[in-house]
C-alpha cells in the first residue's frame, strides 16, 4: 500500500526562502510530504507569493485580529487542523509560539535555527557567532519544546566561518545548508525514522 503524503503546515514571515526550499522539495515525484497550509503572520510576506506561485494554500492571519498570543496561536491551530495538517514547520517565524500551541503539536512541531545549537540561540544568531569569533558555525533544524532553541535536535550541517565574513557572508553560506536540512528533516519524519528518547532524536534505519 502506498502511504498518503504527510501533511505538512509551514508558519512564515518573510522571505521564505526556507518554504521555497520545502516547496521544490515536496513537489518531486516519491517526496513523502506536500505542503497542505502555508500561514504568515505578516502581510506582506514574501512567502506568501511563494506558496501562491506554487499553487499552495496560503493565509495571512492577522495578530491584530486577536487579544492576545493565546488567541492568535488557537486561530493559527485551528487553520493547520481544518487544512489536516499533520506536521507544523516554522521557517523564518518571527513569532514565539505560546505554550498552548508548543503542547498541542507536541513531537510534530519543528524549526530551523542558523547556528549550531545550543549556540547563540535566539536573534541574530550569524551575528552573536562572529562576536564570538567561532570559527565554525551552521544550521539546526529540531523539534520545539517550551523554550527557545531548545528542544531535541533532529539535524545539523556546519559551515567554516572565514576571516573576511559578513553577518551577511555568513548567513548566505549557512542558508545553502538550511535549504538541504530542513526538507531532508521533513522527509525522515513523514517517513517515521526520527523518535525522540530524552533529549536525543534517534535516526532509525530506514524500514
Ligand atoms: C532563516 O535563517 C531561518 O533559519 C531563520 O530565519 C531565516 C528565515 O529565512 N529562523 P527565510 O524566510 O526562510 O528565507
Amino acid at each position: 500500500m502506498i502511504d498518503e503524503p504527510l501533511r505538512i503546515g509551514v508558519l512564515a514571515s518573510g522571505r521564505g526562502s526556507n518554504l521555497q526550499a520545502v516547496l521544490d522539495a515536496t513537489a518531486r515525484p516519491g517526496f513523502p510530504a506536500r505542503v497542505a497550509l502555508v500561514v504568515s503572520d505578516r502581510e506582506r510576506a514574501q512567502a506568501l507569493e511563494r506558496a501562491a506561485r506554487a499553487g499552495v494554500p496560503a493565509r495571512f492571519i492577522s495578530p491584530k485580529d486577536f487579544g492576545d498570543r493565546e488567541a492568535y496561536d488557537a486561530a493559527v491551530s485551528a487553520a493547520l487542523d481544518t487544512a489536516g495538517v499533520e506536521l507544523v514547520c516554522l521557517a523564518g517565524y518571527m513569532r514565539i509560539v505560546g505554550v498552548a500551541f508548543v503542547r498541542r503539536w507536541s513531537g510534530r512541531l519543528m524549526n530551523i535555527h542558523p547556528s549550531l545549537l545550543p549556540a547563540f540561540p535566539g536573534l541574530h544568531p550569524q551575528r552573536q557567532a562572529l562576536d564570538h569569533g567561532v570559527k565554525v558555525a551552521g544550521a539546526t533544524v529540531h523539534f520545539v519544546d517550551e523554550g527557545v532553541d531548545t528542544g531535541p535536535i533532529i539535524l545539523q550541517a556546519s559551515v567554516p566561518v572565514l576571516d573576511a565574513d559578513t553577518e551577511e557572508s555568513l548567513s548566505e553560506r549557512i542558508l545553502v545548508e538550511e535549504h538541504r536540512l530542513y526538507p531532508e528533516a521533513i522527509r525522515l519524519f513523514a517517513e517515521r525514522r526520527l523518535r525522540v528518547s530524552g533529549r536525543r532524536v534517534i535516526l532509525e534505519a530506514r524500514g
